[in-house]
């Protein structure tokens, strides 16, 4: 029997489990075929365990990689994100041929399993600089003897951001000049925190989103409001409005239900219930074409 393809996702708290929780809902509302994995840090809480354990396929609990690199995190405004070099253990779940990698602040509108037919390194390019791919959604291939080199080669250069996007592109420096299959359309990292800046584009693509990343320190499990994109944000509250809150211990400070109201204007469909993700998603196409 060949071995499965993965999904691989990471939480090192409870907070990034919420997202990694409505992250495989919206992966089973797709309906993958593949596999759904998540990886996880003693920082989770034994309840949100259990609601990881019984969504998710299978889990692995892995010690905290962290850069500690407060100089280059710094640069990023994201001194939380040192923690991230604990994505690195994903290249050890060998027992998958194939994975790919979605940040927890990700979210699969539409089905993206044909990313599995892509070659290790896949993925697409980092709005803030282009040059470079975001490691938000990468595809690759587990493999023990990939994971010590990354170990080791992050333990020589460091990372110029202080966290793995920064690792990944400096081990995988060639990636810009690969093949076109090793470059992900936007359509499979749409960054919600940033397309706003090409909207024309948006309007042109936009019915094709795969896959959403609400990018940056805002996230739909913090207290803060939406990003300049609010309709995905309610993507997001719809699965977790029908599948997660309830669930999971203590409620998270997320919006209220008038902040969401508010923010999601285009359209008015109904927003809350059963079919509120069915609504958004016909009022997205609406409002773009
Ligand atoms: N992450 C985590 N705990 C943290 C910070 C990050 O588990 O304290 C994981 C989580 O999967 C998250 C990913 O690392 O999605 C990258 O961080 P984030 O998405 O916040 O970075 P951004 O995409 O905003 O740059
Ligand atoms: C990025 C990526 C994220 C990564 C972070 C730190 O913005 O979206 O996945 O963890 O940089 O390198
Ligand atoms: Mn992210």
């Amino acid at each position: 029997m060949s071995k499965p393809n993965a999904w691989v996702t990471l939480a090192t708290n409870d907070g990034y489990a919420i997202g990694a929780l409505v992250l495989a809902h919206s992966l089973r509302k797709v309906a993958t075929a593949h596999k759904i994995h998540i990886i996880y840090t003693d920082g989770v809480t034994p309840n949100m365990l259990h609601q990881l354990q019984s969504t998710f396929d299978d889990s692995t609990l892995v010690d905290v990689l962290d850069s500690k690199d407060e100089a280059n995190l710094a640069l990023i405004q994201r001194p939380d994100l040192g923690v991230t070099f604990t994505k690195l253990h994903c290249w050890l779940l060998t027992q998958y041929a194939k994975c790919v990698f979605l940040d927890a602040d990700t979210l699969v509108i539409r089905n993206a399993d044909e990313l599995f037919e892509r070659p290790e390194i896949t993925a697409a390019p980092d709005m803030g600089w282009p040059d470079y791919f975001n490691s938000g959604v990468f595809v690759f291939e587990p493999s023990e003897e990939t994971y010590h080199k990354l170990v080791q080669f992050g333990l020589q250069y460091g990372s110029f951001d202080g966290g793995d996007q920064g690792l990944l592109n400096l081990f995988f420096s060639n990636w810009r000049e690969l093949d076109a299959r090793h470059r992900l359309p936007l359509i499979y990292n749409l960054c919600a925190s940033v397309v706003y800046t090409y909207m024309a584009a948006l309007k042109r693509h936009g019915d094709q989103v795969k896959i959403v990343h609400f990018l940056g320190a805002q996230k739909p499990w913090l207290k803060g409001g939406p990003t300049p994109l609010p309709a995905f944000w309610a993507l997001w509250f719809a699965i977790y409005d029908e599948k997660v809150r309830g669930t999971v211990p203590s409620d998270i400070e997320g919006p209220t239900s008038d902040e969401r109201r508010q923010a999601w204007e285009q359209g008015r469909p109904d927003y809350q219930g059963r079919d509120a993700f069915e609504n958004i998603m016909k009022a997205i196409e609406k409002s773009l074409s």
